[in-house]
């Protein structure tokens, strides 16, 4: 199996629960690397322009308002089959629908406070992390 990288972010609601480092902990149990790392608040326009597949979907002003709401973890992980690994740990967007032991089901507020976000595809992991990253942000982590 190829290594692979995907984007994550820490939404504002965990972020304000305090649950950083719980997070990245169930990223590096699962044998995740983080890669690259950083806190931000995004901006209306750094928002939408990351939603912006979901522009005319009736939440996006919602979404928009959400995510710019506090400040959010941004990170690049690593390790085999990532992007799928990733979203096995995130669990279903809806945190209803979300497996036991999953991100989701145990720190999201509802679907539309659902603590993280990971890239759907490989396409979608390569957009996604240059938005937010240089290659120098980004570290190899040989060791
Ligand atoms: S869906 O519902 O399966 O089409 O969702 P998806 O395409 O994976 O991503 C939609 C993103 O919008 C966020 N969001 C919501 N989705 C559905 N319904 C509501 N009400 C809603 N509110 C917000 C959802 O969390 C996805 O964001 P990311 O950051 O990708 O998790």
């Amino acid at each position: 199996m190829a290594i692979e990288r995907t984007f994550s972010i820490v939404k504002p609601d965990a972020v304000a629960k305090n649950v950083i480092g719980q997070i990245y902990a169930r990223f590096e149990s699962a044998g995740l690397k983080i890669v690259a790392s950083k806190m931000v608040h995004l901006s209306k326009e750094k928002a939408e322009g990351f939603y912006a597949e979901h522009k005319e979907r009736p939440f996006f002003n919602d979404l928009v308002a959400f995510m710019t709401s506090g400040p959010v973890m941004v990170q690049v992980l690593e390790g085999e089959n990532a992007i799928k690994a990733n979203r096995e740990i995130m669990g279903a967007t809806n945190p209803a629908e979300a497996a036991r032991g999953t991100l989701r089901a145990d720190f999201a507020n509802s679907i539309d406070e659902n603590a993280v976000h990971g890239s759907d595809a490989p396409e979608s992991a390569a957009r996604e992390i240059s938005y937010f990253f240089s290659d120098e942000e980004i570290c190899a982590r040989t060791r």
